[in-house]
């Protein structure tokens, strides 16, 4: 609904302009679906308009099919949400030859989630999706142990998630790269550098946080797992912190997420610099969250006089004073 401020400016919500461009790629609205909770876009399509979304990144994909771990895979918690689905996926190859062909049908940028537990893992899964087509680019998570430094988190080190984007942008010579960082960090404006030295396009911050749910009756794990990451509402002022801290130390874009669920959220993490943002616990809940976030922003902008999503973009001063 129109609100009464609209006759002012003889306009209306509609005509507030949500696209944004993230380096090359360009969407019509800042939300994207977050991965691994739109699986393939496919199995949502039937509840969502696909081409509703900013855009949508895929489930994790590896080189090799997943089977992930045992169930339960998920469990609530206070404004927040376990799980511990193991990266399950039907390996990059079906990705390609089962799921692309139909995903591409639909007009909206799609990026690639990609995963693995050394080097050369991440190149070669690049390398398989370099060969299709239909996609907008690639987001790579680093929030996985690398086999080959004693089960190290890639994207715990600097030194470590410099060199798994060096590789990963060898073998991205055609498309855009984001790179997700993980949020156990001590120090995310080092580590957004890091990335962005070695050719990252954007940034995507921040993963789920390590943690864990028991039931003391039984003494076990609410999950299949022994631990899991945490998402949801819980997170949010946690992230928006290592949004704005990431935002400050680096010029490519950073596209937040964590914890959103109403415009106002969304809205929070542009004020703090991010230049896009992604929908992953929200979805569960209501599969057509990122849907209705679209209007609401529009109407939430509207309503304090403004016309492009840009003009509130790292509004929070970078200092005191
Ligand atoms: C069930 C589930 C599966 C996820 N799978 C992936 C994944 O495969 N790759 C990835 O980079 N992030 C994955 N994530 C992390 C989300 O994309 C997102 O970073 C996180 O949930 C925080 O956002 P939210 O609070 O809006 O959910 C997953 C999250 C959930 C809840």
């Amino acid at each position: 609904m129109t609100s009464p401020s609209a006759a002012k400016f003889g306009r209306s919500p509609a005509d507030v302009d949500l696209s944004v461009a993230i380096g090359a790629i360009r969407l019509r609205n800042p939300i994207l679906a977050a991965s691994g909770t739109f699986g393939y876009g496919l199995e949502f399509a039937h509840l969502v308009d696909l081409t509703s979304l900013g855009g949508f990144v895929t489930k994790g994909l590896s080189l090799e099919p997943m089977e992930g771990a045992p169930p339960p895979r998920l469990c609530e918690t206070s404004s927040g949400m376990l799980n511990a689905i193991g990266l399950q996926n039907v390996g990059v190859r079906a990705f390609v030859k089962e799921k692309l062909p139909a995903l591409s049908k639909f007009d909206v940028p799609v990026l690639a989630n990609v995963f693995g537990y050394c080097l050369e893992d991440y190149s070669q899964v690049i390398r398989v999706l370099e060969d299709a087509e239909g996609l907008a680019g690639y987001e790579l998570n680093i929030s996985c142990p690398n086999v080959k430094k004693g089960g190290l988190q890639f994207g715990g080190d600097p030194a470590m998630a410099a060199e798994v984007v060096r590789a990963a942008r060898k073998a991205a010579a055609n498309r855009p790269l984001w790179v997700k960082l993980s949020p156990l960090v001590a120090d995310i404006g080092l580590m957004a550098k890091a990335v962005e030295a070695e050719g990252a396009d954007a940034l995507t911050v921040a993963n789920t946080y390590p943690a864990m749910a028991v039931d003391y009756r039984t003494g076990r794990s609410r999950l299949g797992n022994l631990t899991g990451g945490l998402s949801g509402p819980a997170i949010k002022p946690i992230t928006l912190r290592l949004v704005w801290e990431a935002s400050k130390a680096v010029k490519i874009p950073v596209v937040g997420l964590g914890g959103i669920e109403t415009a106002a959220d969304v809205l929070d993490y542009v004020t703090v610099g991010a230049a896009a943002v992604q929908v992953g616990t929200a979805s569960f809940a209501d599969p057509q969250t990122s849907e209705r976030l679209r209007s609401e922003l529009r109407e939430a902008l509207f309503e304090s006089k403004m016309f492009t999503i840009n003009e509130l973009r790292g509004k929070f001063p970078a200092e005191i004073g």
